[in-house]
């Protein structure tokens, strides 16, 4: 969508995967303050957004949306002001249906007045869910929510939540700013791993202004390991997912926040060029000796050697298989081991992965040592 927001993909917090409906005002706070303390607002995770069940059940008497008196008795606009305050956005979730998945009001037939209500409180990014969509076909919903938003004058960031039933990357670019292309994930290796794939169909359609949104990240909540998580994090980075945390990022590891804060891996995903990495190949038994890649600005390119076999394994690649020339020198960086493993790799390239786990690197054009 061109509103001129979402060049990269977007980076921040959710609340749903980690607390789903046990949220409140403190809680937001909070993870406004961890954001800033841990460090991960300053890497670029500014969004902090707030899911389903933030409002109340029913509409006011003039037809508003209130929030929820028990949970938010402040108001969003509070909560909005002491967001902006940390240097934080703030975004919301509403529902192009007439509930939304859990049930509060949705916005459809008030597309108009919510727009301008979230715009007067000082949102910066809108998630619109699918449910209770009376049937109605989603290129007829989501529109009227986009040019409620622009008419606010407010930048609004536009996250459209169809699973893809209705293959939203052919027609959502002119919609939203982001677009989901599969179900719910969980916080499992099975899931993750099956969402990775649905997604990677898609990859052609994603570019600055517009990105598929293989749903938010998982890492931190428990269900997977280190290695399990780690490949989370380097296949969505390399597939211009956004990066939305969903975990408690005020109880986290420091395994976790090594994870979500790898500055090499975040820069993957924010490069200017915004051209999703797909899979190139998978060898061995299943094909489970993947390897994914894409190419960045500067003329390099990123590449994630991806074990999804269920033991160490050697994992190999010819250059050109990539996109890369199979006579040049190039110098290799390690995203994980943040060192630059040599300046002089040609023709083909491998490294031994353990289970699950996932090796990034970028490829540049070696400098010759004669001209330095
Ligand atoms: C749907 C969405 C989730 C979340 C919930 C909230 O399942 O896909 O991301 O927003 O609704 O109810
Ligand atoms: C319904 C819709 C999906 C999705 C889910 C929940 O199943 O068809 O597109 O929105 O609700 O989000």
């Amino acid at each position: 969508l061109n509103n001129g927001l979402a060049l990269t993909p977007q980076m921040g917090w959710n609340s749903w995967n980690f607390f789903a409906c046990n949220i409140n005002e403190t809680l937001i706070r909070e993870t406004a303050d961890a954001l800033v303390s841990t460090g991960l607002a300053q890497l670029g995770y500014d969004y902090l957004n707030i899911d389903d069940c933030w409002s109340y059940v029913k509409r006011g008497n003039e037809g508003q949306l209130l929030p929820d008196p028990k949970t938010f008795p402040s108001g969003i606009k509070a909560l909005a002001d002491y967001v902006h305050g940390k240097g934080l956005k703030l975004g919301i979730y509403s529902d192009a249906g007439i509930f939304t998945c859990q049930v509060r009001p949705g916005s459809l037939d008030h597309e108009s007045d919510d727009a301008a209500l979230f715009a007067s409180w000082g949102v910066d990014y809108l998630k619109y869910d699918n449910c209770y969509n009376l049937g109605i076909k989603p290129q007829k919903r989501y529109p009227p929510m986009r040019d409620a938003l622009n008419s606010t004058g407010r930048q609004i960031f536009y996250s459209l939540c169809e699973w893809g039933e209705d293959d939203p990357a052919l027609w959502a670019g002119k919609v939203g700013n982001s677009w989901r292309t599969t179900d719910d994930i969980t916080d499992t290796w099975k899931s993750m791993t099956d969402i990775a794939d649905k997604n990677n169909k898609w990859a052609s359609y994603a570019g600055p202004g517009g990105w598929n949104d293989p749903d938010m990240l998982e890492v931190g909540n428990g269900g997977m390991t280190f290695a399990e998580y780690r490949s989370h994090f380097s296949i969505w980075a390399l597939m211009k997912a956004p990066l939305l945390v969903g975990c408690d990022v005020r109880n986290m590891t420091s395994e976790t926040l090594e994870i979500l804060s790898n500055k090499e891996v975040i820069q993957v995903n924010q490069d200017p060029l915004g051209v999703q990495g797909k899979r190139i190949s998978g060898q061995g038994k299943y094909g489970c000796r993947e390897v994914w890649a894409g190419p960045l600005s500067g003329n390099r390119l990123v590449v994630a050697l991806w074990n999804r076999c269920s033991e160490t394994a050697n994992i190999t690649m010819k250059l050109p298989e990539v996109g890369l020339d199979g006579s040049a020198a190039y110098s290799v960086r390690d995203l994980w081991k943040h060192e630059t493993l040599s300046e002089n790799v040609v023709g083909t390239f491998g490294a031994q992965v353990d289970v699950h786990d996932s090796k990034m690197y970028i490829f540049s054009p070696a400098v010759s040592v004669a001209s330095s």
